[in-house]
């Protein structure tokens, strides 16, 4: 809130021509909160934090640009020379040594849309959808997200989505180094599921697999992916806003909202981490 209060002026206490006190900057951030619990504006906010809806809806707006904003670098950075450590030390205490983290998209409907959108969607007779992509650690950080609406005509997200596919591909970053069965490699990969490209950054499952060897490598693999499903459940639970996007927002606002709640949701893993996640020592 402090943050927040001190890089926009929106959030400031102030007195209007009539010297009436306007809304403090408690209540316009609890009123975003809400929002982010709930997924809309309720008559439960008017009561009991006595602020309109159209003014946590603003509230909201400004809000999450200034969480992008403050706290975008440090909360959706690459992975630094600390956190490559630390994810390839958890990749190879799981049995995959240069293993950065596994990849997955979320995909949500988008219900009850604006009119005004309407135009931008001609052509898709189905509901519009959103897709977001991510990669996730074990301990549920959300790295690389990346978001897109199909069949949206905004070239941003286009190139958001194949600039950081292409950021993947080229395996871009800190330097890598692991050995495998004798062989040395300095590239660094995401566990996949099928419908991403076969590229060498992503390591996928063996599909109806022959032999134990296969049949294990399937296994752990698949159990390692499911470090994304469960980061994405989380997300959801926590941000109800989530669930319940592209009711009431333009698609610059959902981009804003995404990008916030995946902001507060590494603060809270970076929180919650175990202190013993950073000790290496004893790992063989
Ligand atoms: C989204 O956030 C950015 C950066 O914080 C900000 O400049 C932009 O105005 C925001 N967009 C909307 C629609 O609020």
């Amino acid at each position: 809130m402090k943050g927040i209060e001190e890089h926009d002026d929106y959030f400031k206490q102030k007195r209007n021509a009539a010297n009436v006190l306007g809304q403090s900057c408690l209540k316009k951030v609890v009123a975003a909160f809400c929002i982010f619990a709930y997924g809309v504006p309720t008559d439960a906010l008017d009561e009991y934090i006595r602020i309109g809806e159209s003014t946590a809806l603003e509230a909201l707006r400004k809000f999450v640009a200034g969480v992008v904003e403050i706290f975008g670098s440090e909360y959706t950075r690459m992975p630094n020379e600390q956190d490559t450590t630390r994810l390839l030390a958890t990749g190879a205490s799981r049995g995959f040594p240069g293993m950065l983290g596994s990849i997955d998209c979320m995909h949500w409907t988008l219900k009850n849309y604006p009119t005004a959108w309407h135009g931008m969607y001609k052509g898709y007779k189905k509901e519009p959808t959103i897709i977001l992509d991510a990669v996730a650690s074990k301990d549920l950080w959300i790295w690389h997200a990346f978001f897109g609406m199909p069949g949206s005509h905004n070239d941003i997200n286009v190139f958001h989505r194949s600039s950081i596919f292409a950021r993947l591909a080229e395996g871009k970053g800190p330097q890598v180094n692991y050995k495998i069965n004798g062989h040395d490699y300095s590239m660094g990969y995401y566990l996949a599921d099928g419908r991403y490209p076969s590229w060498a950054t992503f390591v996928k499952t063996i599909l109806e697999p022959q032999g134990n060897k296969k049949k294990y490598f399937a296994k752990a693999q698949e159990a390692c992916r499911k470090d994304v499903e469960r980061s994405f459940g989380v997300l959801q639970s926590r941000f109800a806003i989530v669930r319940g996007l592209a009711r009431l927002w333009d698609e610059d606002t959902i981009h804003n909202i995404t990008t916030a709640c995946i902001i507060m949701h590494n603060m809270i893993v970076e929180d919650e981490r175990d202190e013993d996640d950073y000790n290496f020592n004893d790992m063989g």
